[in-house]
Formats: C-alpha cells, structure tokens, sequence
C-alpha cells in the first residue's frame, strides 16, 4: 500500500540555497504512458540551480519541483506502461519533481539500473548523459578516432562526455583547473588532460592532436572561449555549445566558421517533446548501457547529501571546487547507501 503523501522539496521564492524547504505533499499519480518510481536517489544538477535562482522556469506541464533525474524502484504503472514490472530497479530522466520521494515518468525516458551499479550511482546518471547522447552523439555525429575536446571536465556534463567518448572510440581530452580536477578526470579514462589556469590551452590541444584540432568540442563557458574554440577546433569540426557560464556575449572571427567549413550545435534538454527523449533513452540503451552493465565505465564521483539537507547540496554544488555528482538521498534510499 503506497503513502498518499511525501516529502518534497520547495523553492519558497526564486533565491539562494536557504529558500529551498522540505515541504510535505500528496504522492502522484501516474498518468497515461508514466511509471511511479520510488527515489532512492535524485541528482542535483547545474540547471537545478538555475531555476532555484528563478533563471531557468520549468517548461509547461512539468512539475515546479526541482529534480531531473532519479534512481529508485518502480511501484506503480499509469495507464498503457507495459515496459517495467513492479519492483524493477530503475533510472529516470525526469521533467521534474525528482526532488521527492515519488516521482511520475514517461516510461520512455525509464532505463534499467545497470548491472552492477547501485541506485544512488544510477541516480547520477541520467540528465548528463541524456544531454551528452543526444548532443555529442545523435546531433554531432560521435565517432572513433576523434578528438573531443571537454571544457568542465571534472564536472558532471563533462565526466559524461568523457564516458561517452570512450563507449564510441574517440580520444577524451579533459580541460580543467586543477590537479586534483585533473587526476578525476583521468580515472575516468580521459585520454589527455589540460589545466587551464596552469597551461596554454591552444598549445597544448595542437599538441595532442598532431597540430589538427579537435574534431568535437563540448563547451559550457561560452564568452569569448568561443574565440579560442575557433582556433582549437579542426577542419570540419562541431563546437557544442550547452552552457554559457563565462557569459554569453562573443566577439568573433566568423571567416573562420566559414574558412574551417565549421558547425556550431547549441541545446537545452529539457523543453523537449516526451518523444525526442525517448529516442535518446533508446539509443543510450543500445549503446551505452552494454559498457555500463560490462563495467567498462568508471561511476562518477559521488557526493551525498539527504533530501531534507537539499540547500546545503545546492552550496556544495555553487563551489567552483566541486567535481563528480551530487546526489539527495531519501529515507527509501539510505538502505542503499
Ligand atoms: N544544454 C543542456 O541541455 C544542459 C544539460 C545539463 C547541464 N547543462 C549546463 O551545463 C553546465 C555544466 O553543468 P554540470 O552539471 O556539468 O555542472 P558542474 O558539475 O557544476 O560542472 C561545471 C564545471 O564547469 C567549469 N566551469 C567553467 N567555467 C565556470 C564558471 N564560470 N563557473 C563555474 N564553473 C565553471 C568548472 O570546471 P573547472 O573549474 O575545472 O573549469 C566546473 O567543474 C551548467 O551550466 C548546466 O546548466 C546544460
């Protein structure tokens, strides 16, 4: 028998970590197409933050509730979902509402925990390599042999890309800003590493790619990094640009966008359709999940935090020091541990 109420958390007006509340309210349903999951785990992501702040409103339809992503137990089925059993062990890329502890999905964005990993690991999954997939991958056209080059690397978007580069053959080059940020990235199989507040970016990219340039470059600084990009980037390379934490405003060279034959490829996840993520999850399922469930991928560095204590994982989360994945823990999911 299911409680008809949970704990959330809520954002009592747009502002700092402090305005985030643990609140109680009715557990959802699920609807035509979703699934019930119990969270064991929700990850905290960058635009979790971002909508705190009241800079990144949910789309229309999706729960107020921060949260896109989960691990956790499948207990009930909406309507027409056929594709998980009762009791399943479960990831979900969430529209929101994974800050709870129940959360309703669309079955199509529900993948299996991978073989081997635990449900607060899982739980660390989904919104970067969701984005990662559909973007490097489907959008980018990802294959072996190429130089990617990943700003962030350290962070959770970037140990996606660095993943996901070695499920597809290609050569991961991590920029970071510290030793520290440079040994994680390299225990998650980064081919290269480069420190940005140490080394000349420029010059060392030339280095490792035999003067070419990288063929992919995944980017969330933005600002005048473009400039530098154009540089690093090889002939008919992709500039992904997913985030602009270093501003968004650029003064260009466009010639060379024309002289290179270059693309630039920009996204946000989560106003997509129901359908385009469900494709996303298809793919990563044939994809990436066989080097997840073989072990060939290193998890993420984790970082738990209960989900009462959600504004002190948002703190954690704003320090430039950071690395890895955080994750809230419910009172389902201490078990799991
Ligand atoms: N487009 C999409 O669909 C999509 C999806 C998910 C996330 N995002 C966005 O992607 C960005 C990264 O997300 P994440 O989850 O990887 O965040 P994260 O785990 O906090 O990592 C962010 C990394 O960015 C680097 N960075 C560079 N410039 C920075 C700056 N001015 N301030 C803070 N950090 C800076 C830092 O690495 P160094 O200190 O080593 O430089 C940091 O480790 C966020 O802006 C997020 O909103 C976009």
């Amino acid at each position: 028998m299911l409680p008809t109420e949970m704990l959330s958390i809520d954002i009592t007006t747009p502002g700092g970590p402090e305005v985030l509340r643990p609140r109680t309210i009715a557990v959802p349903q699920p609807g035509p197409g979703e699934i019930l999951i119990r969270v064991a785990g929700a990850g905290v992501n960058s635009p979790d933050v971002q909508q705190r702040r009241g800079r990144y409103d949910p789309p229309p339809g999706a729960s107020p509730i921060l949260g896109l992503e989960v691990g956790g137990v499948v207990v009930a089925l909406g309507e027409g979902a056929s594709r998980y059993a009762l009791g399943e062990q479960v990831v979900a890329l969430c529209n929101g509402g994974g800050y709870a502890e129940f959360v309703a999905v669309p079955e199509g964005q529900v993948l299996p925990l991978p073989t081997g990993w635990g449900l607060l690991a899982g739980a660390a999954l989904p919104e970067t390599f969701f984005t990662i997939q559909q973007t490097l991958v489907l959008r980018a056209g990802l294959s072996a042999g190429m130089n990617v080059l990943i700003y962030g690397a350290a962070g959770g978007l970037g140990g996606a890309a660095i993943s996901i580069s070695r499920v597809y053959g290609a050569r991961p080059i991590a920029i970071v800003s510290s030793p520290e940020k440079a040994a994680y990235a390299e225990s998650l199989h980064a081919a290269a590493t480069i420190d940005h507040r140490r080394e000349n970016v420029l010059e060392r990219v030339r280095e490792l790619t035999d003067g070419r340039g990288a063929d992919r470059i995944v980017d969330i600084v933005g600002g005048q990094n473009l400039e530098q990009n154009l540089e690093a980037v090889a002939l008919e390379g992709v500039i992904l640009q997913l985030a602009t934490l270093g501003g968004g405003l650029a003064e260009i060279n466009a010639g060379k966008i024309v002289a290179k034959r270059l693309s630039i490829l920009g996204s946000t996840l989560r106003p997509q359709p129901r359908e385009v993520k469900a494709a996303i999850a298809d793919s990563l399922l044939a994809k990436v999940w066989p080097a997840l469930n073989e072990g060939r991928l290193v998890p993420p560095r984790l970082k738990y935090f209960s989900l009462e204590e959600a504004a002190a994982a948002h703190e954690e989360m704003e320090k430039r020091e950071h690395f890895g994945k955080i994750v809230l823990v419910t009172r389902f999911g201490e078990s799991f541990r």
